[in-house]
């Protein structure tokens, strides 16, 4: 089993370089090179990166991996291939350019594909194996360790490409769920080398969700928390290629919100504040999160806030919190 799992990691190995070699080198590798050109990825993350290209074909792959001697099944078993009823392999991934996605101990147990031209799926990734577990690998965290430690903050984006883009852009701290939110594993994971947390998700309906269930995960095992600022409809790659480093520095995690403040300006879009119905089932809303942190202080700043803004005393908002923090034990 163990000798299986290391035949893996080197098949793994092998094709990475292969990936890699056929984007910069080859003429089949010409159009996933030009992609990521175009959409404005340097050389140098494209090497720091490792990224490739999988090449068009049926079975490129099967024959490399046969020809180093790999038995098609276990590459099967890698999520490296596929087969079908009759027995017959396949590549898994074709015409895609592609991001190794690496452990921990930075090595390669998965990838990631991106279609160049309009294949669906847009994204297509390793499928679960003994040695990639979606829910418990970040991406690029290997690489952002130390820049975690010496910013004392980590951020969190939803996947590879925001996160080299990011990288590209001067943050070295970023690190990629692979297109859901967080686990409750990668929030204690997180937690172990990091208190702070900025979550960096794209400013889109799904991102926002993600951000809310992530910020709850990251808050419940221990991190303060705090949401980037992203306009609506654009995720930090765009952003960074519309408006540059500087200003995704300054504007985007520089004035990140605190979670209650996320809370407060997403809410405020579902509500029509000029109804009375409302305003009611609004203030109600936000009471319910102000009880859920933990510090006194910053209970009180929120609920004088709201007690200015709707008029209301601050002695009955404390009472609701005292109210919801006792019901909650
Ligand atoms: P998005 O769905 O936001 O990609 O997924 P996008 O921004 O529209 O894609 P581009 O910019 O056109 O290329 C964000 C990230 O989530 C991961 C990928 O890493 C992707 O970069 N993802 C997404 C997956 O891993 N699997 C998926 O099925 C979808
Ligand atoms: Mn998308
Ligand atoms: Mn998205
Ligand atoms: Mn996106
Ligand atoms: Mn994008």
């Amino acid at each position: 089993r163990n000798e299986e799992a290391q035949k893996i990691l080197e098949a793994h190995q092998w094709l990475s370089k292969l990936y890699h070699h056929l984007l910069k080198h080859t003429k089949e590798g010409k159009e996933g090179l030009e992609y990521l050109l175009n959409r404005g990825f340097t050389e140098e993350m494209i090497d720091h990166f490792h990224l490739g290209y999988a090449p068009n074909s049926k079975d490129f792959v099967v024959r490399f991996l046969e020809k180093k001697g790999y038995h098609p099944q276990l590459m099967v078993k890698a999520g490296l291939l596929s087969s079908n009823e009759s027995g017959d392999y396949s590549d898994r991934f074709r015409g895609r350019v592609i991001f190794p996605i690496r452990n921990h101990l930075g090595k390669t147990v998965a990838f990631g594909g991106r279609a160049i031209h309009d294949q669906e799926p847009k994204y297509l990734n390793s499928p679960e194996t003994e040695l990639f577990h979606k829910g418990r690998l970040l991406y690029n965290f290997d690489l952002a360790r130390s820049a975690i430690r010496k910013q004392g903050a980590i951020i969190l984006f939803e996947g590879y490409v925001d996160v080299i883009s990011a990288f590209q852009a001067g943050v070295h701290n970023g690190v990629g769920t692979l297109g859901t939110s967080i686990t409750e594993h990668q929030a204690n994971l997180i937690r172990r080398y990091v208190e702070q947390a900025i979550i960096c998700y794209d400013g889109d309906r799904p991102g926002i969700e993600a951000s809310l269930k992530a910020a709850r995960l990251l808050r419940k095992a221990g991190c303060t928390v705090k949401l980037a600022r992203l306009p609506d409809g654009m995720d930090p790659d765009d952003y960074i290629k519309v408006n540059g480093a500087e200003k995704f520095q300054r504007e985007v995690l520089g004035a990140s919100d605190t979670y209650l403040a996320f809370i407060m300006r997403h809410l405020r879009k579902e509500y029509n504040l000029n109804l009375e119905g409302d305003r009611i089932a609004y203030v109600e809303r936000v009471v319910k999160e102000v009880a859920t942190l933990d510090h006194a202080i910053e209970r009180e700043h929120y609920l004088k806030e709201l007690a200015n803004e709707f008029e209301l005393s601050l002695d009955t908002l404390k009472q609701e919190v005292s109210e919801h923090r006792r019901r909650s034990g």
